[in-house]
C-alpha cells in the first residue's frame, strides 16, 4: 500500500505532510511512502533525509499521486490539482471542511474518499491526532514573537543604571488552545498578561498560567456541547466592549482568536477601539480568516493606521514555523493512520462503525457526507 506526500501549492504554505520520523515509522509498519522532490525543503527536511528513512523521491506531484492509496496533505488541493487524483483515493489532511464544503463536493465528485482531520471530535482517543490543537498552540506561540518583534518597545521588567524599563502589557481575547498558549508565552517573555473569553470556565486555566482574568459581569451562556463557545447576544456583546475598552489604553500587545466552529468569527474590537490603544500598540488578528475579531484587519497583511497602531492579520501563523508545525502535523496524521491500520491485512479500514471515522469522512468513494 502506497501512502503519498505531495509538495503543499496553497499560497504561503510552508509545511510538509511527513517528516522523516514519520516516514520511518510507516516504512517500518510495511507502507511505501512516497515524496515529491523538495516537498520537505521549505521545513528543513532534505530529499536525502526522506530516502534515508525509507521514501521513494519522485520528481512531480503527478507521479507521487499517481497509484497511491492514501494521499496526505496538510491543506486540501486547489481546484486545478484534482485533475491529479484517481477515483478511489483517500484524502486526509485539513480540508477546512466547515468553511469550505463547494471544495469537499469538488473532491467527492472525482470519487475520493475525504478524511478531514479538521472534523475530529475533540474526545481523549483523538488527542495525539488533533491537527486543530496542536497548529493552534504552535500559531498561538507565533503570534506573540510576531507582536513583540513588531513593538518598538522591550517587554520584560527591567532595572538598569539608566532607568527602569516597566513591562510590556498584553491583552489576549480568547483563551481557548491558541489564546492559551498566547498567554504563557507572553508570560514567559516577562508581560503582564490579561485574557477574556466568553466561557467562563477557562477563567482558572488562565490564572494558572499567571494571566488577570477579565470577567464580563453577565449571567448568560454562551458554551455550547463540546466545549465551543456560541453566538453571543447583543447585551452581552455591549458588556464585552466596555470591559475591553476599559483595558486597551495600558494596552501595548492585542492577540485576538476567539472563532465560532463553522460560523463567521466574533466582532469583538471595533474601529473606534483601536483608537483607544497607545501609539504603536501591535494587534495580532488570528481569526482573520474568518472574518477577523478586529473591524478591517485583513488576512496575511499587516496595516498601519494613522496612529501607529500596527495591526497583523495571519490565521496561519503555524506555517511560520514549519519545522515544528510540520513534525506535530505528521505526528497528528500518523497517529491517525496508525490508528486504522490492519498489519496482518496491510490496509487500513477506516469503518462507519467508528465515531471518530463517521465524524471526519466527509466524502466516501465520492459520495458527500457533509
Ligand atoms: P476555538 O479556536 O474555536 O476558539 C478560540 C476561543 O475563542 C475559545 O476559547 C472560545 O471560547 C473563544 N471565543 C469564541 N467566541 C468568543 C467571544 N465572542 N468572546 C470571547 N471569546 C470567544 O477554540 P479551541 O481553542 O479550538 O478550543 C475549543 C474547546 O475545545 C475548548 O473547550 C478546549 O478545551 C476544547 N479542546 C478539547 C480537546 C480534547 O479534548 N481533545 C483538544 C483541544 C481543545
Amino acid at each position: 500500500m502506497i501512502i503519498a506526500v505531495p509538495t503543499e501549492t496553497s499560497p504561503g504554505e510552508t509545511r510538509v505532510a511527513a517528516t522523516p520520523d514519520t516516514v520511518k515509522k510507516y516504512f517500518s509498519r510495511g507502507l511505501r511512502i512516497r515524496v515529491q522532490s523538495g516537498a520537505g525543503l521549505a521545513s528543513g527536511f532534505a530529499d536525502e533525509a526522506y530516502r534515508s528513512a525509507g521514501a521513494e523521491i519522485m520528481q512531480t506531484a503527478a507521479e507521487t499521486i499517481n497509484d497511491a492509496a492514501v494521499v496526505i496533505k496538510i491543506k486540501s488541493p486547489l481546484p486545478e490539482e484534482i485533475s491529479l487524483f484517481r477515483n478511489g483515493q483517500i484524502l486526509i489532511g485539513d480540508m477546512e471542511a466547515l468553511s469550505h464544503p463547494a471544495h469537499i463536493k469538488e473532491l467527492s465528485e472525482k470519487g475520493l474518499t475525504c478524511l478531514a482531520l479538521d472534523l475530529l471530535p475533540r474526545i481523549s482517543r483523538t488527542q495525539n491526532m488533533d491537527i486543530l490543537s496542536s497548529q493552534s498552540s504552535l500559531s498561538g506561540y507565533r503570534a506573540v514573537i510576531e507582536a513583540m518583534a513588531r513593538l518598538s518597545r522591550a517587554v520584560p521588567l527591567m532595572m538598569t543604571a539608566a532607568g527602569t524599563v516597566t513591562p510590556a502589557r498584553v491583552l489576549v481575547l480568547g483563551a481557548g488552545v491558541a489564546g492559551l498558549q498566547a498567554i504563557a508565552t507572553a508570560k514567559r517573555m516577562g508581560a503582564v498578561v490579561t485574557a477574556s473569553d466568553v466561557r467562563p470556565t477557562v477563567k482558572e486555566q488562565v490564572e494558572s498560567l499567571g494571566g488577570r482574568f477579565l470577567e464580563i459581569q453577565s449571567n448568560e451562556q454562551f458554551e455550547s456541547t463540546g466545549g465551543y463557545a456560541g453566538k453571543t447576544s447583543a447585551t452581552y456583546r455591549k458588556l464585552q466592549q466596555t470591559a475591553i475598552s476599559r483595558i486597551l489604553p495600558q494596552t501595548d500587545i492585542l492577540i485576538t482568536t476567539a472563532l465560532i466552529p463553522g460560523k463567521p468569527a466574533p466582532r469583538l474590537v471595533t474601529r473606534q477601539m483601536i483608537e483607544q490603544l497607545p501609539a504603536g500598540a501591535v494587534i495580532v488578528d488570528m481569526a482573520a480568516a474568518a472574518g477577523g475579531n478586529v473591524e478591517g484587519s485583513q488576512n496575511k497583511q499587516t496595516l498601519k493606521t494613522e496612529r501607529n497602531v500596527i495591526i497583523i492579520g495571519n490565521s496561519d501563523l503555524a506555517a511560520k514555523i514549519p519545522f515544528t508545525a510540520s513534525s506535530l502535523f505528521a505526528n497528528n496524521i500518523y497517529n491517525f493512520l496508525d490508528a486504522y491500520y490492519q498489519s496482518e491485512k496491510k490496509k487500513f479500514e477506516f469503518n462507519d462503525d467508528d465515531e471518530i471515522i463517521r465524524a471526519v469522512c466527509a466524502a466516501r468513494n465520492g459520495n458527500l457526507l457533509i
